[in-house]
């Protein structure tokens, strides 16, 4: 096995990473998932999933991975000498694999916008129920999605195929300072010109009593997502750092993370109400209330290319972590090289994209139970993959690995002492049992217990 490449420094470790972390998880998804979970109330267990357990999840994985030097599936054998943790790393394999068999999706709409902003001159004068048309016609045609899915994936491809330095880091640094700015930009935006009250008391206003189960499930699956954790890609983000404090580095990404996803509900929620969209709307809902926003704007066609075009890049320094997880996985595991096993997974995602884009566009024999394999892919991956895989993971690090070795490292990254009797309090005792309850409350076992 060749020398493992290294990022140039800790700017670069961070920029991927925040690259990784910052996609349509953060614009397109968290705000409809706050919206479907009674807005301010999610926000609100949204902050305290990252700072509680979100953080403590990114600084393990980052950690995991710079002590094992190499990619998730063969770290637990390097660490332990033994197979017994692989699983892990297998299963964060899997699970990435089916989050890009939907992400790919909703990242090829991002280009179609970039074209119908073009095409319809910034969606100028539409009303919010022909932006739904718009979308609705668009995601259930039987041509347009998938050519997007192709581009998006060959993209991707190419990306990594140019190297992990080259594509990713030189990519980041430009990409994400933009799309902040132009978030920056939209809220400031709203705010001034726009009557914004009852937006921010939807989603700035927690109702307490909207706090359910089923909002702290949400919450902690989509912090989960929203920072990469969970499903070991940023064991691989890792093993290309030797140095820099681990915690710091953790904190800055967990920050900047939150802020795009805050954002961009700052942005959303005003346009939702005031173009009477319902926030509830789903999957579609960011691509119904941003063109909206920018069908009343001044210089709106500027502003609507320039977002979906940085929303795409966003997607793609998402989409090249999931994807890169799988190659290096398939060049440090079975020591295939990286140009066939980048087309290995290339036509892998685009099989089964292809599926899940015929589920949207109706065809009844792909729903089951009376989802879409879309909706499936989602659920499965929130609910149960990402919660069930951070608590491998906190298992792992917590209890079955040499709780020596782990002080060391830690404190070998940068950590501090009392830093250190927080996080291992909660990665060793909150965390598990959090998303153990959660879990069983998942499956119905409290209900039954009731009864
Ligand atoms: N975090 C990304 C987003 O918010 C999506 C993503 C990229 C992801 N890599 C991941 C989610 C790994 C879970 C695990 O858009």
């Amino acid at each position: 096995m060749g020398k493992r490449s290294q990022f140039s420094s800790n700017f670069g470790v961070i920029a991927a990473a925040v690259g990784s972390a910052v996609g349509l998880g953060n614009i397109w998804k968290f705000p409809y998932v706050a919206g479907q979970n009674g807005g301010g109330a999610f926000l609100l267990v949204y902050l305290l999933c990252v700072l509680v357990m979100g953080l403590p999840a990114l600084i393990t994985e980052m950690s995991i991975g710079r002590m094992a030097q190499t990619s998730p599936v063969s770290a637990f054998k390097k660490l332990t000498g033994n197979n017994h943790w692989t699983f892990i790393g297998v299963m964060g394999v899997l699970s990435s694999f089916i989050v890009m068999s939907f992400y790919f999706i909703v990242a090829g709409w991002t280009l179609e916008y970039i074209c119908q902003s073009i095409s319809t001159l910034s969606f100028s004068g539409m009303t919010s129920d022909e932006l739904t048309e718009i979308f609705d016609e668009f995601s259930t045609n039987s041509f347009r999605p998938y050519i997007w899915l192709v581009v998006f994936i060959a993209v991707t491809g190419l990306v990594i195929y140019m190297g992990v330095q080259k594509g990713i880091e030189k990519g980041s640094k430009v990409m994400m300072p933009l799309l902040f700015a132009i978030m920056l930009y939209l809220m400031l935006h709203a705010f001034f010109t726009n009557d914004v009250s009852e937006g921010y008391e939807f989603y700035l206003k927690a109702d307490f009593s909207k706090i359910t189960p089923t909002v702290l499930i949400q919450a902690l699956g989509q912090a989960f997502f929203s920072l990469s954790i969970a499903l070991g890609i940023i064991i691989t983000y890792g093993s290309y750092v030797k140095e820099g404090n681990v915690v710091t580095t953790c904190l800055q990404i967990s920050i900047l993370d939150t802020l795009v996803a805050f954002m961009a509900g700052l942005v959303i929620f005003p346009a939702v109400f005031s173009y009477g969209i319902e926030p509830s709307a789903g999957p579609e809902l960011a691509f119904v209330a941003m063109p909206a926003v920018f069908s009343q704007m001044g210089g709106g066609i500027v502003f609507a290319i320039l977002f979906f075009l940085l929303l795409a890049l966003a997607a793609l320094t998402s989409t090249i972590s999931l994807y890169e997880a799988l190659v290096a996985m398939l060049n440090d595991t079975f020591g295939i090289k990286r140009g066939l096993a980048n087309l290995i997974v290339g036509l892998a995602v685009l099989t089964v994209g292809i599926i899940v884009c015929n589920s949207i566009n109706g065809h009844s024999i792909f729903l089951i139970c009376g989802k879409t394999c879309f909706d499936w892919c989602d659920l499965i991956t929130t609910n149960y993959l990402l919660p069930i895989g951070g608590l491998a993971l906190m298992i792992f690090f917590g209890w079955v690995y040499d709780q020596k070795k782990v002080h060391d490292a830690l404190m070998e990254f940068g950590m501090k002492e009392w830093f250190y009797k927080i996080y291992i309090v909660l990665v060793r005792f909150i965390i598990p049992i959090i998303i153990i309850l959660v879990m069983l409350n998942q499956f119905g076992i409290f209900e039954n217990l009731k009864n």
